[in-house]
């Protein structure tokens, strides 16, 4: 299939054109760079052994150029990863995640139903389930209140392409509920590159090991959780890349409405992720305990049987990989990916 991925260059984007590729698939990336590096796309081009990835740095809010896109190449499906994600900011500047999210969907939708593709796989979140009602999460546990803005984007597009699809089921709609994202490519040469101080715990992680930053802060150890630190179901990136694969043969299948969790099923502490990155890499992480971060829950990790049935998806890799790749894609790229 010929795919239009949005926000291509991002950090699950990149790693999901090589498994497209893998796959007999090929792409074309709409991304804006906001968050991104055209570096990552020339990088994914040399991994897959091509001249180049085509590429469209456009915004997805502005309709006139990205209906030329369609004029000019015919897509299968679309995944759509383009959008703001950082939770905190989205708390700061509800607005532009609303406006950016919500819009940048809207006229994509509307694009892509003129041009009569009516598939699409959409990055949702774990973050839907809010404080779960039950763990491990299935697809079943009902979506909760969201704690920030940056959720309720996810949320209430879930809520606007479901209900496209029923208005009109030539539509096949793929929802992939991602859990917590980390680790990087194996050759180290595209992974996860923050803009300033990272709010995710691996990625500051690894600027610890690296140097960069004095030691982490552990957020609160006096959850119910074994250790008293905060439980999440870690999934290599790779993994993750390769379930749009499958969720793409889903939509071969027209699966109308499908929605998944995407997670490995196991829980691990902040101090299991620290833990194991220092045994396996033999680098050490400075920490000290800090209080709670506002909004955190204790325990998220899901139940991935259906992704298993529906999708003959499953995790293939674990903790040590996680840290080992991380750490390989950190230590050859101090400062991220270059500035261009
Ligand atoms: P990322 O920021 O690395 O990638 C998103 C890409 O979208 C960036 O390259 C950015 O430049 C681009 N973009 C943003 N707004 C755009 C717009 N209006 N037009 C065109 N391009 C635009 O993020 P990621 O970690 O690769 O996440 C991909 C998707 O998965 C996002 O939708 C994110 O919300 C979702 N998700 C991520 C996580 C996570 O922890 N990484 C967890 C759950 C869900
Ligand atoms: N943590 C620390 N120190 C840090 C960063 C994180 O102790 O410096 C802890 C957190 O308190 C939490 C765990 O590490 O217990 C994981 O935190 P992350 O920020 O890495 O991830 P979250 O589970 O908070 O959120 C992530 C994504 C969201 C997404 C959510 C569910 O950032 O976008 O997973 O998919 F919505």
């Amino acid at each position: 299939m010929n795919i239009l991925v949005t926000g291509g260059a991002g950090f699950i984007g990149s790693h999901t054109l090589i498994e497209l590729y893998a796959a007999g698939h090929t792409a074309v990336v709409v991304d804006n760079l906001s968050n991104s590096n055209p570096v990552a796309l020339k990088r994914v081009a040399e991994i897959i052994g091509i001249e180049s990835i085509p590429f469209h740095k456009v915004d997805l809010r502005d309709h006139e150029r990205l209906e030329r896109i369609f004029e000019e190449h015919r897509f299968n499906a679309c995944i759509h990863f383009a959008g703001l994600k950082a939770v905190g900011e989205s708390v700061e500047k509800p607005w532009e995640y609303y406006e950016n999210n919500i819009n940048g969907t809207l006229v994509l939708v509307d694009v892509m139903r003129k041009h009569g593709c009516k598939n699409i796989i959409f990055s949702s979140s774990a973050t839907v389930y809010g404080d779960p009602a039950e763990i491990p999460i299935t697809e079943n546990c009902p979506k909760g209140q969201c704690t920030n803005p940056y959720g309720w984007t996810k949320s209430m597009l879930e809520q606007v392409l479901m209900d496209i699809q029923r208005a009109d089921p030539e539509w096949n709609v793929v929802l992939l509920r991602y859990f917590n994202p980390v680790g990087a490519h194996q050759s180290g040469r595209i992974g996860e590159n923050p803009n300033g101080i990272p709010n995710n715990l691996m990625p500051y992680i690894t600027q610890v090991a690296v140097g960069k930053r004095k030691e982490l802060g552990v957020f609160g150890n006096d959850y119910p959780t074994p250790d008293g630190t905060g439980v999440r179901d870690y999934i290599h990136v790779v993994d993750l890349a390769a379930a749009h694969v499958c969720a793409l043969q889903a939509i071969a299948r027209r699966c109308g409405i499908g929605i998944y969790n995407v997670g490995t099923g196991h829980g691990y502490s902040v101090l299991d992720m620290v833990n194991a990155f220092i045994r396996v890499n033999g680098v050490d992480v400075p920490y000290s305990i800090k209080p709670r971060r506002a909004g955190d829950i204790a325990t998220c990790y899901c139940d991935p049987a259906k992704a298993k049935a529906e999708l003959d998806w499953e995790a293939q890799y674990g903790i040590d990989d996680i840290v080992r790749d991380s750490w390989n894609w950190q230590r050859q790229n101090p400062d991220g990916y270059p500035a261009v």
